[in-house]
């Protein structure tokens, strides 16, 4: 079976059950889409029926004031919507006698109506040969057959729009674009995809990769890399109980420039902890005496825009020799001082997990 059949099947069992859906009127879908571009589902329904009651008609709704129809829109946001919408209400009421456009071309030609919208609406109302690309059609596409073209470019988006136009069951489209819809927001969900129960799965080509949330891929917003940084906490008790320990203000150019840090060592890739001690640029202090491994390393993750920071935190009791040696290269510093000192949230997180 292709992937529209398998995929229409799916949607036979698992659609979702919606008002305009059941109706098919070509008001409610396309009430429903304005609503629906900036809301979640179970919001929408919500002012979906709210909306339709107060105006039940394109006559109703265009014969309302625009105070009526923002006060139905109260609490939604982007309130253009709303104002368009009333206003493409009057349009029709006014230029075609309240008949609803019957072609997405002449969709197009209403206020706040756009090519996703006009596709949309004709495909649900009159089945038009038209795909339907929002986001959840997007990621379903880029995943399935990993397309590698960003989604946030003109040539990509041609890309998207020429390869769903080719899947589209010819008669179809109407369900085939709402199978998307709702697959793609029930399973092929951005970030916890339900790939173990997906029908689509054996010919999901980012599944076989194993690369699933690399797709889709967006131009403007890079992969984040990934760091691995492997922090000391050279730390003594000054007097007993009060824990003293070495920092560096951050030189380097970049992320956390003049802000404390602790000693560390950074890598692009993955290394063990016995790399990390027996390191040669290390040699000054673990070559000597005077440092002891009490506890385990601590592990954190830290998402920054363009770095994906892998932190290890090995905390290591320093005396004699080896603290003598540190204080030639970092400054000291107590608890209580450090907590004034300027630094990453990940540090903070590292030693309120450590010590509070
Ligand atoms: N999101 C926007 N329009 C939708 C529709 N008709 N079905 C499911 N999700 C949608």
């Amino acid at each position: 079976m292709d992937f529209a059949a398998v995929l229409l099947e799916w949607y036979e069992k698992n659609g979702r059950e919606l008002p305009w859906r059941k109706s098919g009127h070509p008001y409610e879908i396309w009430l429903s889409e304005v609503i629906l571009q900036q809301t979640r589902m179970e919001q929408g329904l919500d002012y979906f029926e709210r909306f339709l009651e107060a105006f039940p008609t394109v006559e109703a709704l265009a014969a309302a004031s625009q105070e009526q129809v923002l006060r139905q829109w109260q609490g939604l946001g982007y309130y253009s919507r709303a104002r368009n919408l009333h206003k493409s209400a009057q349009q029709v009421v006014s230029e075609r006698g309240g008949r609803l456009p019957g072609s997405s071309k002449e969709w197009l030609r209403l206020k706040g109506v756009g090519s996703y919208t006009a596709a949309a609406i004709a495909s649900m109302a009159f089945n038009e040969d038209l795909p339907a690309l929002d986001g959840n059609v997007y990621r379903v596409l880029a995943r399935v057959f990993a397309i590698e073209h960003s989604i946030d470019s003109a040539a990509g988006k041609r890309h998207f729009e020429e390869l769903a136009t080719n899947l589209l069951p010819r008669g179809r489209a109407g369900a085939f674009n709402q199978a998307m819809m709702d697959f793609g927001s029930l399973v092929c969900r951005p970030v916890h995809p339900l790939c173990v129960q997906c029908m689509i799965q054996p010919m999901c080509e980012a599944f076989a990769r194993d690369r699933v949330h690399d797709y889709p891929r967006r131009k403007g917003k890079k992969q984040p890399v990934d760091r691995y940084f492997y922090y000391f906490l050279f730390y003594w008790e000054e007097p007993p109980g009060a824990k003293q320990f070495f920092v560096q203000e951050r030189d380097k150019k970049g992320i956390w420039q003049h802000m404390f840090d602790l000693p560390l060592m950074e890598s692009s890739v993955k290394i063990s902890d016995e790399t990390v001690f027996t390191h040669a640029d290390w040699r000054f202090v673990f070559g000597l005496e005077g440092w002891r491994q009490e506890q385990q390393p601590v592990d954190l993750k830290h998402l920054l825009t363009h770095r994906r920071i892998h932190a290890r935190f090995y905390p290591v009791r320093v005396s004699g020799q080896a603290r003598r040696a540190l204080h030639q290269r970092y400054q000291q510093t107590s608890r209580e001082d450090f907590h004034e000192l300027p630094k990453s949230r990940l540090l903070e997180r590292f030693i309120s997990r450590l010590w509070s």
